[in-house]
């Protein structure tokens, strides 16, 4: 007889709270499903785009026929230039010192793995804390990491909006050299984001208790554009204190399967960005080596052209305002089914998702009776929806929400 392995009492693991709305909705054999679930943006079709200066660069790369050489192992040195001018601009003065060191990554998960490996070697008795609520796997990335991850205040549902004084007092009682997770722009999962008077004041808070800030950048372009999404990051490069960026191009350049993304790290001067690029290269070695070729061509080849950056900034622009479209469309539509309540706050909401107020219970009404796919905590993807869709989507939210039983 076989003695019993190891695997003979693994547990099963819980679904991932996003990707497994993903795995349930393939799943579901309604031709009427809608996915609202991951971050992912579709277009008025219901189709994942590829974007047009991404097709027009993956020709240029064609006609090339490149060999597949590895790449170094922090990545494809003509991407990280472009990197670090889209996400610290072009008169960043850490980028003229050397400050910058910046690796390319699996997309911005990678980017925030990296991150987190990398703080656990050389900062290792530092807490993280999270935003609350936060992206899902923030917690368990760093946890995974080694991390004790706590959390603080950010969403206030009463309101809508943030719970600034709460925020700032929590981040007051922060242990010294806390690794503070915050997201430079289109909150996930609320889309409320903060005003330049409360960057400030985080600001003035990091620096006083000598806090660490790790920005997570991964909706670039997806609330007011490229330039002014990546304010709260430049304003914080400012600060002489090390800050840790990842960036993300799955969304901006509809290029989910790529995972294409960077960390980058800001330095104190050119020795020390020596030193911080030396080791990040081992955590990458030590994990997949180096990084893949084809994402990050076809992004520093879009943003090194003028032609093909300005209609990536178009094609960019064209996913932020139809986002936007489907917000005030959503918030009408309800209006006029639920005229008691007021969603206006949805069409103040940032980038991709709002948190629409559902409870679990309604969550799973929706899925159940209506085939709609939102995560477990009432967030919905605004950018999957579409005029195809959205009369379906709020009739269905209207039901839930007023407590009628299903069609
Ligand atoms: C999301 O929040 O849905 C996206 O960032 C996709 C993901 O990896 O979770």
């Amino acid at each position: 007889m076989i003695a019993s392995s190891f695997l003979a009492c693994l547990p099963l693991a819980p679904k991932d709270p996003i990707l497994g709305v993903t795995e349930a909705f393939q799943a579901d054999s309604n031709p009427h499903k809608v996915n609202l679930g991951v971050g992912v943006y579709t277009d008025e079709q219901g189709k994942l785009p590829l974007l047009r200066s991404v097709a027009l660069a993956e020709d240029r790369l064609n006609t090339l026929k490149s060999a597949r050489g590895y790449l170094p192992i922090e990545g494809l040195g003509r991407y990280i230039r472009q990197v670090q001018t889209l996400v610290f601009g072009e008169n960043s003065p850490a980028l003229r010192e050397g400050r910058l060191v910046t690796v390319q990554s699996l997309g911005g998960t990678g980017g925030l793995k990296l991150g987190a490996d990398f703080l656990r070697w050389f900062h290792p008795a530092a807490e993280v804390w999270i935003s609350d609520p936060s992206w899902e796997n923030h917690r368990a990335l760093f946890e995974a990491a080694g991390f004790t991850v706590k959390s603080y205040p950010y969403y206030d549902p009463e309101t809508h909006g943030v719970n600034f004084s709460g925020l700032l007092h929590s981040l007051e009682k922060a242990p010294r050299g806390t690794i503070v997770v915050l997201h430079a722009c289109c909150h996930n999962p609320s889309g409320v984001d903060l005003s330049a008077a409360q960057w400030q004041a985080i600001r003035t808070v990091v620096v006083e208790r000598g806090l660490t800030p790790f920005l997570d950048l991964a909706y670039q372009g997806f609330s007011r554009g490229t330039e002014m999404d990546a304010a709260s990051v430049r304003y914080f490069s400012e600060l002489d204190i090390p800050i840790l960026v990842a960036n993300s191009f799955s969304k901006s350049f509809s290029l989910y399967g790529e995972r294409v993304g960077a960390l980058t790290v800001v330095c104190a001067d050119r020795e020390e960005a020596q030193r911080v690029q030396s080791q990040l290269k081992r955590v990458i070695r030590t994990n997949y080596s180096n990084p893949p070729t084809h994402g990050a061509s076809i992004v520093a080849t879009v943003l090194e052209d003028s032609n093909l950056r300005q209609l990536w900034q178009d094609e960019l622009a064209g996913m932020r305002n139809r986002i936007q479209s489907m917000r005030l469309a959503l918030v009408s539509y309800l209006r006029e089914a639920l005229p008691d309540q007021d969603f206006g706050f949805v069409a103040e909401q940032q980038g991709m998702f709002s948190f629409s107020g559902l409870n679990l219970a309604q969550v799973r009404r929706l899925r159940q009776d209506f085939s709609i796919y939102a995560v477990d905590t009432g967030r919905i993807c605004i950018a999957a929806l579409n005029e195809h869709n959205l009369e379906r989507v709020v009739e269905a939210l209207a039901r839930v929400i007023a407590g009628a039983s299903g069609i």
